[in-house]
């Protein structure tokens, strides 16, 4: 067997990537792993633990229910964060606003974290594929001072760092930080992340879709002409047309056309004219790693990691994926 390189052991190795760095962001990273494999062993346990399934009783800033393993995962990232001393504020998919902590300690923190605690909350109690997606920025604010809206308000081409965890048939943690893109799987029997995707490619093309077609007459009209014609229809030399797959967590249909080949489709539509995904939290993150994989995330019109946010909790429309499908999708757009 050849010798395992941990999470660790990798951050530690990549440190000297960058120059002058202070350990901060491999502590970050760390505090990152260490609190999803917490959230890992809950999930994995949800249907077993009193108060692990269903809902919460409450509904966030959004209008969406919440989720009693949202809540949880929130708390537990939240907590790992105020501890740490290397991040000054965060903000969350599940609260109404960001938050700065205001401990000493945690004012000298040079970093902010904006996350999504559990993507794929309707996925959760029926045992299908979930996950946590974070964005590192550097704040903006001074150090010492406490945290700022600007500070959480950045485009997504500063991002420091990006990544998820997913919490699927294993659990993965994939992150980057602007070098490439590299994936670990969660030992369980070790009990920690081990590098098992090294340099990750997204392919160019493939030969899966992922859209929720319910909302297919409601969305431009391009996007089932592309669909129909480019995804299924038989193209010469191909053995048969492209395959629908929606598992309706971004972040494991993102991570399936990570690896495979694909395209992931979030439309505006006549009901959710921004599109239902978040910029901060959702788009962002996964936008820099499929970047830095090969592939392009686009509202359609414009480079996600161009944007400059103008609210917290903003929504986008969304294509990510391999690059060729995403520029193919993008042609048939009317809007
Ligand atoms: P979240 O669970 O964090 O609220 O995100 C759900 C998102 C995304 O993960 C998923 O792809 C999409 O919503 C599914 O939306 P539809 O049910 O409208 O297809
Ligand atoms: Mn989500
Ligand atoms: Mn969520």
């Amino acid at each position: 067997m050849s010798k395992v390189t941990t999470l660790h052991e990798f951050i530690m190795d990549r440190q000297a990537d960058f120059p002058y760095a202070s350990g901060e962001l491999s502590r970050l990273l760390t505090d990152i792993a260490v609190a999803s494999k917490v959230v890992s062993k809950d999930v994995r346990r949800a249907g077993l633990l009193d108060n692990f399934l269903g809902a919460h009783g409450s509904t966030n800033i959004q209008g969406e229910e919440q989720q009693k393993l949202d809540v949880i995962a929130d708390n537990q990232f939240i907590n790992m964060f105020k501890t740490g001393g290397e991040v000054c504020g965060i903000a969350s998919e599940e609260n109404d606003d960001f938050m700065p902590f205001e401990s000493e300690f945690s004012k000298n923190g040079k970093y902010v974290v904006l996350f999504d605690p559990l993507d794929g909350s309707s996925n959760i109690d029926v045992n299908v594929s979930i996950g946590t997606i974070f964005s590192i920025f550097r704040r903006q604010s001074e150090v010492g001072t406490s945290a700022t809206l600007e500070d959480m308000m950045q485009s997504g081409a500063k991002q420091i760092a990006a990544g998820y965890v997913l919490y699927g048939s294993s659990t993965m943690l994939v992150y980057t930080t602007g070098k490439g893109v590299n994936g670990f799987t969660l030992d369980p029997y070790i009990g920690e992340f081990c590098l098992s995707h090294p340099d990750m490619r997204m392919p160019e093309m493939g030969r899966i879709y992922a859209m929720n077609e319910g909302n297919v007459n409601i969305c431009d009209p391009g996007i089932k002409e592309y669909i129909e014609e480019k995804c299924q229809t038989i193209l010469e030399g191909a053995p048969r047309p492209y395959s629908g797959r929606y598992i309706g967590s971004l972040v494991a249909d993102f991570h399936r056309n990570m690896i495979k080949g694909g395209i992931y489709i979030y439309p505006s539509t006549t009901v959710d004219p921004e599109g239902k995904l978040r910029l901060l939290y959702e788009c962002n993150p996964l936008a820099f790693i499929a970047e830095q994989a090969g592939g392009i995330a686009t509202t359609g019109h414009e480079r996600i990691m161009d944007i400059e946010p103008s609210r917290l909790h903003q929504r986008v429309p969304y294509f990510v994926g391999s690059k060729k499908m995403v520029e193919q999708a993008m042609e048939y757009l009317k809007g």
